[in-house]
């Protein structure tokens, strides 16, 4: 087996993003290097702390996790607590956290990663990407230690947190435009990919069947998180979002890619965050900047996160 891909995963944890963690840390192609939270599902505060706790109840205490951004580079802080309860994580209780955050922020951690790698170092956005925008902005250099961002946001269809925008990129259009403008490989997995990956009540039933707390703690955010998005957008199975971004680094083939010109909307007034997705070209002035996630194998998407939880619920 080639060597463990070296990952960094900014995140705002949020049930979706928790399922990602797991899957990451519970998978032996990915080396977790650093975890780095930011505003989005809940405030940064409770991102951090959700964080912790994930990584506390998957037995991992060695990844360091550090606190990002409360708001947008404009400073806002759109919040989506109405989809993920008060606390950004509610539903079946968490463990106490084992370890306490780091000291540095999520830039100065994001950049001492991967300054400090032996190799080029993959990062991974599953929240607004304000941290990562602030880390291009900051400290340039750092590109020439970034293997490639994969972001979950944006789409080619609807959005969801406005009739066309999803929620991450509506959070932070313009650390989004940051990053498409980066010159950076980018991949992007928008909601045209994720709601092909539904915790349908077989995948629950997967989960809740594993004899251990991480199976059981899994089943149970995908209840709340369902409740949320059958209550909100009449969904009978919630799309869990953020852990395709990390299937996507594990098999190469559980995701299909068509390269393509992508913009945010920085202006609209009914379509700010919006993301153009320009799949055949008919901006012909503009090069692609974008792989645009387009077909998930979802069969093969519930095996790797499944086997992932039931990893980590099994260690000792
Ligand atoms: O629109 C879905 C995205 O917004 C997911 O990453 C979810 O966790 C929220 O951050
Ligand atoms: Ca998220």
């Amino acid at each position: 087996m080639t060597s463990a891909r070296p990952l960094v995963i900014d995140c705002d944890p949020g049930h979706d993003d928790a399922v990602a963690l797991l899957l990451a840390v519970g998978s032996p192609q990915i080396d977790l290097r650093a975890v780095t939270t930011t505003f989005g599902n809940c405030s940064v505060d409770d991102a951090t702390r959700n964080a912790v706790q994930i990584l506390t109840l998957a037995g991992v205490t060695d990844v360091p996790v550090a606190r990002g951004a409360a708001g947008a580079l404009d400073g806002v802080s759109t919040l989506g607590n109405y989809v993920h309860g008060a606390s950004g994580l509610d539903g079946p209780a968490m463990p106490d956290p084992a370890f306490e955050v780091a000291q540095e922020g999520a830039v100065e951690l994001l950049r001492r990663v991967i300054e400090s790698s032996d190799e080029p170092v993959t990062v991974a956005a599953t929240g607004p990407i304000t941290n990562v925008a602030q880390l291009l902005l900051d400290h340039a250099q750092v590109k020439d230690g970034i293997a490639e961002i994969i972001f979950m946001g944006g789409s080619t269809e609807r959005g969801n947190h406005t009739p066309t925008a999803e929620f991450n990129t509506f959070a932070d259009p313009e650390a989004l435009d940051v990053v498409l403008r980066s010159g950076l490989p980018v991949r992007m997995v928008g909601l045209n990919l994720t709601h092909q990956a539904l915790a349908t009540p077989e995948v629950v039933r997967r989960m809740a069947a594993m004899d251990h707390t991480v199976g059981q703690t899994s089943a149970a955010w995908m209840g709340f998180f369902g409740d949320s998005y059958n209550k909100v957008w009449e969904f009978d199975a919630p799309p869990v979002h953020d852990p395709c971004t990390i299937a996507a680094l594990i098999d190469p083939d559980v995701i299909s890619w068509r390269e393509a010109f992508v913009a945010v909307e920085l202006d609209g007034r009914w379509t700010r965050g919006t993301t153009v997705v320009d799949l055949h070209h008919r901006y012909a002035e503009e090069r692609p900047n974008c792989q645009v996630a387009m077909t998930l194998d979802a069969g093969r998407y519930w095996d790797l996160v499944i086997e992932a939880i039931d990893r980590v619920g099994r260690r000792p």
